[in-house]
């Protein structure tokens, strides 16, 4: 079934205003999701924020069912968190690592991920080792399983990174992470929203991810997914009365399930929208979505590369909507500042942001045009135009 891509643009306030290429910053909220929002903090201002909480139990109860159904686990699986760092970190500061004991990653690791890794490295002693790529810039797969050794007891796989149009292999690491009985934690931040994701098919024990990204949620919401049988082994570092019961004067005992990994106070208002945001994803259709997106991206790709002084940076095979570029006589910030003052929305993305990839391919600054499915075939010529004529 094609998109109705003017309804779709109709129904996204910021259409009439922007050329949004920023959408793995933030994308553009739909109606239905700024409407959610802005029903429960009215009620929140009549009739009180506890009250109002108990009144739209069935709202905030649906986020976890919409978010278990798009990702084929269980409510009780998913927990909803701030944002996708503290997603991650729910499962990474949880786990009970100890010195000598072993982590495996990727190239396209995110900086706040590999941050909490040398963290831990320096405040427990655990090790951290990095698999390399293949020649097309993918983790290789293979060369991770020979890294793994008895003491790895975490694999943790970024999906789609910030910095480049890479789709990693991630059913292919959990294959891999299965065959060998490690968890495996995937930091899928950027694929949620863009493409279906499947926890089965992923093969992952874990996922990570936000709402304001390509799920066109709103800002300060993400989600976890814990696989039932993990959840035991994980404690997170910061327990709280809904996390756990304290039982006895000396006791806790924390709950079995997504609530350990949640805090009790919430922004119920972006809980209800980021449900509504997944709601209207698989609406429109995630295969739909990533069909869409990988040809407007494929486009922007051709047509930047066409362009004199242009440098398109994606790697992989397979790529995302993520589309990366440099200009040799311009730089990144001020192609940005250019395009923002015709109202065309890009991100830079710099080298610390993913540095382990930025260092090895040698990265510059580069201007980010995240595509969605809502931009059209005439947004990518008015971005490709405006960087013609710099
Ligand atoms: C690949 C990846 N992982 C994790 C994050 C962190 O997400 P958040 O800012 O919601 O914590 C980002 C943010 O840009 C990201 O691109």
């Amino acid at each position: 079934m094609s998109m109705d891509i003017a309804a779709l643009r109709a129904d996204t306030p910021g259409c009439a205003h922007v050329t949004h290429f920023n959408n793995a910053g933030a994308a553009l909220m739909p109606q239905p999701v700024l409407q959610a929002q802005m029903d429960h903090l009215r009620l929140e201002a009549r009739i009180g924020g506890y009250e109002s909480a108990v009144a739209a139990a069935d709202k905030t109860d649906d986020t976890h069912a919409a978010i278990a159904e798009m990702l084929n686990a269980r409510p009780k699986e998913i927990a909803f968190v701030d944002n996708a760092t503290r997603a991650w970190g729910a499962v990474f500061f949880g786990m009970p690592l100890r010195e000598g004991d072993h982590v495996l990653t990727a190239r396209a690791s995110y900086a706040s991920n590999f941050i909490g890794m040398l963290q831990r490295a320096r405040q427990t002693g655990i090790e951290i080792d990095v698999a390399p790529d293949d020649e097309h810039g993918h983790v290789d797969v293979e060369a991770l399983e020979r890294m793994i050794h008895p003491r790895t007891r975490l694999i943790a796989v970024t999906h789609v990174p910030t910095n480049g149009g890479l789709i990693n292999p991630a059913e292919d690491v959990g294959r891999v992470a299965k065959a060998h009985g490690i968890p495996f934690l995937l930091d899928a931040c950027q694929s949620a929203g863009q493409m279906p994701l499947d926890v089965e098919r992923l093969g992952c024990d874990a996922l990570s991810a936000t709402g304001r990204k390509f799920l066109r949620g709103p800002r300060g919401t993400g989600f976890l997914y814990v696989r039932e049988s993990l959840i035991p082994y994980l404690e997170s570092p910061i327990v709280d009365l809904h996390a756990a019961e304290w039982t006895r004067p000396d006791h806790y005992e924390l709950h079995p399930d997504r609530r350990r990994f949640e805090t009790w106070e919430v922004n119920v208002a972006g809980k209800i929208g980021l449900g509504v945001a997944v709601r209207y994803a698989m609406a429109v259709g995630l295969a739909e979505i990533r069909q869409r997106i990988d040809s407007l991206a494929n486009r922007l790709r051709a047509s930047l590369e066409a362009l004199p002084g242009v440098t398109v940076h994606d790697s992989g095979l397979v790529k995302s909507g993520i589309v990366t570029f440099s200009h040799s006589e311009h730089a990144a910030t001020l192609i940005k500042e250019r395009l923002l003052a015709q109202h065309i929305n890009t991100s830079v993305v710099v080298p610390s942001s993913a540095l382990l990839d930025a260092l090895h391919r040698g990265l510059p600054d580069m201007v980010r045009a995240s595509v969605h499915y809502y931009n059209t075939e005439d947004e990518i010529s008015r971005l490709t135009g405006a960087v013609r004529t710099l």
